[in-house]
């Protein structure tokens, strides 16, 4: 599973890039507003950090709006991925996108239906919402892996991404459905880094390490040797 990043916060996303694991990113408009500064900056700026598929999304609801601003935002970087939300108008707008040879990731999807038409309008990625399902107590692990099963018995090529992750063990829950993203926002990725028990091994190695101090000696005189 490729992991992006949910922000529109490019000191994290930084900070993240620099682990190595991001494939992607994804920003929308909530997120966006969060931020200071020029939003077509931003996302340009997490273009270039992440180095893959970056979504902005459009905020027009008719079609013509849609592909305009679409068009636009493709403008800002190669690797623009243009989010649509999931509506008639936005799946007009999709298949006028993709037929330009425009990426579309068609956002705010919650149901197999639903995602079967984004995948029908030549959507790319298709972004179905765990977190917004449970909390209205709908099993959002038993829609993703409909969905996933869906596209999987019909050769659909839409790659879904699963979003609004709302704690490491969604990211658990889509990998083992066989979800080809999630998008992740930056304070999952720490839960997701830290284990208690990884730390207190580190500590360990580092306190027994040091018991030995001609050992330290030898491995510093390794490196220098190796220079
Ligand atoms: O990518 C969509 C995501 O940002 C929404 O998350 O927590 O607002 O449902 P949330």
């Amino acid at each position: 599973m490729k992991l992006f990043i949910d922000t529109g916060a490019t000191a994290e996303v930084e900070e993240i890039a620099a682990w190595g694991v991001l494939s992607g990113a994804t920003t929308n408009p909530s997120l966006l507003a969060k931020e200071d500064g020029d939003p077509g900056e931003i996302i340009a700026r997490i273009c270039d950090l992440v180095g893959g598929p970056t979504s902005a999304e459009v905020v027009s609801e008719d079609p013509a709006g849609m592909i305009a601003e679409g068009h636009a935002l493709k403008a800002i970087h190669e690797n623009i991925v243009v989010k649509v939300p999931f509506c008639k108008a936005g799946l007009e707008a999709t298949k006028s996108l993709t037929g330009d040879g425009i990426p579309v990731n068609m956002t705010l999807v919650f149901s197999p239906n639903q995602a079967l038409l984004a995948a029908a309008s030549g959507a790319t990625y298709v972004s179905c919402f765990l977190g917004r399902l449970d909390d209205i107590s709908v099993d959002s692990a038993a829609v993703l892996g409909e969905i996933v099963d869906c596209f999987q018995a019909g050769g659909v090529e839409s790659e879904i991404i699963a979003a609004s992750i709302r704690h490491p063990e969604h990211v658990v829950t889509c990998a083992r459905l066989g979800c080809e993203i999630a998008t992740i926002p930056p304070k999952i990725f720490h839960q997701m880094l830290d284990h208690p028990l990884t730390t207190a091994g580190a500590e360990q190695f580092t306190k027994d390490w040091e018991s030995r101090p001609e050992f330290g000696e030898w491995l510093r005189a390794l490196v220098a040797g190796n220079g």
